[in-house]
């Protein structure tokens, strides 16, 4: 994986394991945003604490590194339970659910993350004990074949993916709670910034959680990346404190863009715009030109560029918007004016700020430039 790959990369990278635990909120309270979700989650945690029962079962989905885990935690520690972990690739077979299923203790918290990919087996196991808290294990083979019940404590099972949509209805028909994270907003990102910069210590000037904010792809994980890459920067090119100037130039050097965009993201956004003059197009088109798979696309690009704006989705295919075509231009104008500093800044260009995001009209730039251009080509003409 190239650096730049790395430090936008969604997936949790190895060596992020210990600090994502120190940065992960452990009650309600202090996780922020996922308004609804958080409120409908607290009503039903009281609601179980009151009636002296484990909490329904939760399935939580949503693009990676939103916090589907952090709430998988939080939910266990609300319940003052026991959370155990799993992951749908690693129970294989029957035997290793029937293992922890077995071992649980009254209102614990079993957490399976990527349910989507658990087995067929696996999963039919899950169905009894989800619904009556009760397994069917087949004993012996053939005609002696018989199935006893075993009887399982009450617990609360939650559940995280990615693709909701590959769940079958079954399994999705047994969970009781149903909340999708979605991209957090700029005010959310920057308090989840401040919050981080707290835990670890790392001084920080009034606007350098939002400088970070607003290049974090609406993700807290590469959020939090992103705060630690700037504080390394600022110990070692500057007096230490997280200042919007440092943050720029820190995460300028990362190559990492104005507006939080990926090197996926962007190869994505181009192959509509030159390949297919803009869409709209089918998502397995696009995948066969840049060589990746549709899935992963719909799963972990698309929902971003939609959420921001620039690619709509209509039956006829992906659409590239005005918004990613101005979006394009302005990056590879962001590009130039590191190397050209007064590119985008004279006086006549237009910035404007709104909320987190920053709106820049160069009209000084562009006349200026257009007439270079003009004059370069008329010159080659002749
Ligand atoms: N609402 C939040 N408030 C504060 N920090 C958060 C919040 N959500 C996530 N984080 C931070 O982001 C990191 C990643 O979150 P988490 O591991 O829960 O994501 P996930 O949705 O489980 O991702 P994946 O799909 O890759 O498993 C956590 O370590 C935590 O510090
Ligand atoms: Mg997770």
């Amino acid at each position: 994986m190239t650096d730049e790959a790395r430090v936008m990369s969604r997936v949790a990278l190895p060596e992020e394991t210990q600090v994502e635990r120190q940065l992960r909120p452990q009650r309600l309270d202090e996780y922020v945003g996922q308004r609804a979700a958080v409120e409908s989650l607290r009503v039903s945690v009281e609601a179980a604490r009151r009636r002296g029962e484990p909490l329904d079962h939760v399935l939580l989905s949503g693009p990676p590194g939103l916090g589907k885990t952090t709430l998988a935690t939080i939910m266990a520690n609300e319940m003052q339970a026991n959370i155990i972990t799993t992951a749908g690739p690693s129970l294989e077979r029957g035997a290793d659910l029937m293992g922890i299923l077995t071992n649980l203790a009254e209102k614990d918290v079993l957490f399976i993350d990527e349910i989507h990919r658990l087995p067929r087996v696996v999963e039919e196991l899950l169905y009894p004990a989800m619904e009556d808290f009760s397994v069917n294990f087949v004993m012996d083979k053939g005609l002696n074949a018989r199935t006893i019940r075993i009887p399982l404590r009450p617990f609360t099972m939650v559940g995280a993916t990615t693709r909701p949509g590959m769940l079958s209805s079954p399994l999705r028909e047994r969970f009781g709670i149903f909340h999708h994270l979605d991209f957090y907003s700029g005010e959310d990102l920057t308090a989840i910034i401040n919050r981080s910069a707290s835990i670890l210590g790392a001084p920080i000037a009034p606007g350098g959680a939002e400088a970070i904010a607003r290049r974090a792809r609406g993700t807290p994980r590469i959020a939090n990346r992103l705060l630690r890459r700037v504080r390394d920067y600022a110990q070692v090119k500057a007096d230490g404190t997280v200042t919007p100037e440092v943050a720029v130039r820190a995460l300028d050097q990362e190559g990492v863009d104005e507006i939080g965009l990926d090197r996926l993201d962007r190869r994505f956004l181009t192959a509509i715009i030159e390949n297919y003059k803009g869409g709209p197009v089918g998502l397995d088109a696009i995948a066969a030109t840049i060589n990746d798979e549709a899935e992963t696309l719909a799963e972990v690009v698309e929902p971003f560029l939609l959420k921001i704006g620039y690619v709509v989705r209509s039956p006829t295919g992906r659409r590239a918007t005005a918004a990613a075509y101005a979006g394009l231009v302005l990056l590879v104008a962001g590009h130039f004016s590191g190397k050209v500093p007064w590119l985008g800044r004279l006086p006549g260009d237009i910035h404007i700020q709104r909320g987190s995001w920053t709106f820049y009209f160069p009209l000084a730039t562009c006349l200026i430039v257009s007439v270079v251009l003009t004059l370069l080509f008329s010159l080659f003409r002749r």
